[in-house]
């Protein structure tokens, strides 16, 4: 049984060479809702073939298809709720990790989760389900990461920062030690959080107010 990947997008091009470089097959068929999607290419790689829309997702399990899959998406809610209803259906969805991540054995990363190339992990740190970690981010030590979070490139969580579920930090932003930033909030580029953020709120500048 094959391993399916949700999501021909940029995402998803990421975890195709990210499957390549940790020396594991390509995924045996990817599901894209974009009409007449040619299926998930990279360069250099045989195309992966389109299976039809997500919603083929459930049928594909039950034809004993496929038995583990992973949701490439950007969009941490839409991420976040795909990956449970998978969850629910019975797929696996295991952690896909660059052999170039860094994970502290004391931390625990929840199914669905990426870890791009360089991410780093700390000691004790928990990050949710559905998680991306994007390239050379780093969650340190006893950092908790909701649900459906991304750390876009380069982004920084200092010790003990809590994300709640959902949220984006930007590319390059850095979260004080022991900050707590609420549920769905954004974090722009290049933003310094020194202080708590309310749940659904964007912030960015440095140091960083609500915009
Ligand atoms: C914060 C963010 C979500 C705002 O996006 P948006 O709602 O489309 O906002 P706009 O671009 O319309 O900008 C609205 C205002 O916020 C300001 N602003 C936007 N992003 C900002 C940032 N990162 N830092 C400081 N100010 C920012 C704009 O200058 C603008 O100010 P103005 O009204 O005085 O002109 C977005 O700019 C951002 O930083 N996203 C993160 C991107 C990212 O890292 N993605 C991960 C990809 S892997």
């Amino acid at each position: 049984m094959g391993f399916l990947l949700i999501g021909a997008g940029g995402h998803g091009r990421a975890l195709l060479e990210l499957l390549r470089d940790a020396g594991l097959p390509p995924p045996a068929g990817v599901l894209d809702d974009a009409a007449g999607c040619p299926g998930l290419l990279c360069r250099g790689m045989a195309p992966v073939p389109w299976l039809g829309p997500v919603a083929r997702a459930a049928e594909l399990f039950s034809q004993g298809s496929f038995a583990s899959a992973h949701v490439a998406l950007g969009r941490n809610a839409l991420r976040r709720q795909l990956g449970e209803r998978l969850l629910a259906i019975g797929y696996d969805l295991p952690v896909l990790r660059h052999p170039s991540a860094v994970v502290a054995g004391s931390a625990r990363i929840g199914p669905g989760s990426a870890l791009l190339p360089r991410a780093v992990v700390g000691a004790g740190a928990e990050i949710g389900a559905f998680a991306i970690l994007n390239t050379g981010s780093i969650a340190e030590h006893d950092s908790v990461l909701g649900p459906g979070c991304h750390l876009a490139p380069g982004s920084v969580l200092g010790g003990g920062v809590t994300l709640g579920a959902e949220v984006l930090v930007g590319i390059l932003a850095g979260v004080k030690p022991g900050v707590r930033i609420g549920d769905g909030a954004t974090v722009g580029l290049g933003a310094a959080v020194l202080a708590d953020v309310a749940p659904g709120q964007d912030v960015g500048g440095v140091p960083a107010r609500p915009l």
